[in-house]
């Protein structure tokens, strides 16, 4: 399926991929392979996992074969997602039959929606941990080696892993992802994240300015603020609180040159405090995440997502009249319960009212447990899913063109990354939109700086231009 992908901080679908760090000379001469399918909060979990068991002397691999340690972070969110865990887990099998005395684990929403059932269906599995239990990994590692197998999926109300300083997993030390809360609270009817994560929790408001303070004084240059829902958001002390909105000032004061992004903002929550808060400073990017799941208001009912259709065009509105120039993009689900055509078709007319420069698009696919599946058949035939998410795919792609077409001829403010993936005589970054732009490496330009890019003309997804003085 074609879908738009423009970063790594929405696409739940990505592949998963080898995580390695820098030894920290503590080498206990044991290799960790960690792998990270998921959402963003999933990679971000891996870090905290390397930086846990980096403590104890691991060093990372990017080879399984040659691993102690083999750890999956895993993703629930569609069958899909779990199903190619459990093919990767095959090909680990090969690696553990030639080495027995290695130890492969299973982390994140797999670990814990399934729980021990696991360990009896996949035979090769050793350890199984959920979410909230990375601080145990040590201890269930130690129990592997002595010949038993652990398990541990407990959820916490209170851990937020606040006193954990991630070690960066395949950093280029310019971009960021940084924990500000965890678990949910929503209970969207086809979601299984609250089951998997827990109640929501949000972290020590300056344990999170400390370590986007680190970033910045270690060079990175833009941090990602991550959580299900970031505009419920609420932390406080003896003499203060502070909201997503505060906290986003809080960030963005560390220096006019930190980029602030955040994900996910959660129609029913976000506010106009918010909106002035983005408006307000130049550092903090004009580029929100904004799932509407459905155009139709008795879809979203039962979908439980608390807003409908109006709520959400007031919403879109107010980003636009607020900060006038902003990037808007979003998640969809076509074929949900009961869906009509009629309803789908709603779908479409929102896009067209909100014209998302980004899309992430999904046919409906049932969640043992889930309120849905409890309460709804899942009854629209997988072929109506399809031709539907093809629709909505087809649209999306027009809507980016147009969207990625309207900053031709402008400058941009870009953060320069690395060398584009096609040559390394052209830089690629992305400007404040998170779209991305491809130029001409010119001397002077380091990845980590910005530059101003005069963009002449765009491809369907990528902009393209030279830059400007
Ligand atoms: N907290 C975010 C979403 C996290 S899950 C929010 O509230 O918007 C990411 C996306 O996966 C969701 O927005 C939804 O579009 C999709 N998704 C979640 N459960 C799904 C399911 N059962 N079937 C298909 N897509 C699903
Ligand atoms: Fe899932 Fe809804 Fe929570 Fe998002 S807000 S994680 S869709 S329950
Ligand atoms: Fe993320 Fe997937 Fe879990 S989207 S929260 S890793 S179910």
């Amino acid at each position: 399926m074609d879908l738009l992908i423009p970063d790594k901080t929405h696409d739940e679908s990505r592949q998963g991929e080898a995580l390695v760090l820098e030894p920290n000379g503590k080498n206990n001469g044991r290799k960790l392979y960690i792998e990270s399918y998921g959402c963003a909060m999933n990679f971000s979990d891996s870090e905290i996992v390397a930086s846990i068991l980096a403590d104890k002397g691991f060093e990372t691999t990017s080879d399984y074969n040659n691993a102690d340690v083999i750890f999956i972070n895993t993703c629930s969110i569609r069958e899909n997602a779990e199903t190619r865990v459990r093919n990767r887990l095959k090909e680990f099998a090969g690696a553990k039959g030639k080495n027995p005395g290695m130890v492969v684990g299973v982390l994140g929403c797999m670990a814990e929606r399934l729980k021990s059932k696991f360990l009896e269906e996949e035979k090769l599995v050793d350890v199984v941990v959920g979410p909230d239990a990375y601080r145990d990994l040590p201890n269930l590692i130690e129990r592997v080696d002595e010949g038993q197998r652990a398990v541990n999926v407990l959820l916490s109300r209170e851990e937020t892993y606040a006193d954990i300083n991630p070690v960066r997993l395949n950093s280029n030390g310019i971009n960021a992802f940084v924990s500000i809360m965890r678990g949910c609270d929503n209970m969207c009817s086809f979601c299984v994240v609250p089951f998997t994560r827990g109640r929501e929790r949000s972290r020590d408001a300056y344990s999170i300015v400390a370590e986007c303070q680190g970033l910045f004084d270690r060079g990175y240059r833009e941090v990602t603020l991550l959580g299900q829902n970031v505009d419920s958001y609420k932390w406080s002390n003896e003499v203060e609180h502070v909201n997503f909105a505060n906290l986003l000032e809080m960030v963005a004061l560390i220096s006019p040159e930190l980029r602030v992004r955040f994900s996910t903002s959660h129609p029913k929550d976000i506010t106009d405090e918010v909106l002035y808060t983005i408006a307000k400073y130049d550092n903090i990017c004009n580029y929100i995440h904004l799932p509407v799941q459905s155009g139709n208001s008795r879809i979203l009912d039962l979908m439980n997502r608390t807003y409908d259709r109006d709520w959400y065009m007031e919403r879109v509105d107010a980003i636009r009249r607020i900060i006038p120039d902003c990037a808007i993009s979003t998640d969809i689900i076509t074929g949900f319960c009961t869906e009509t055509e009629e309803e789908h078709n709603d779908t479409l007319t929102m896009m067209d009212y909100v014209q998302y420069d980004y899309a992430y698009m999904f046919m409906y696919s049932e969640r043992p447990g889930t309120l849905a599946a409890k309460r709804y058949a899942d009854d629209i035939p997988e072929p109506i899913k399809a031709i539907r998410l093809k629709q909505v795919v087809a649209k999306q792609q027009q809507n980016s063109y147009v969207r990625l077409q309207q900053h031709v001829g402008r400058i941009e403010k870009v953060l320069i990354e690395g060398f584009s993936k096609k040559s390394d005589q052209d830089y690629c970054g992305r400007n404040d939109k998170n779209a991305m732009v491809v130029f001409p490496v010119q001397e002077g330009y380091k990845p980590g700086q910005y530059a101003n890019v005069l963009v002449e003309r765009c491809t369907t997804a990528t902009l393209i231009g030279k830059i400007v003085a």
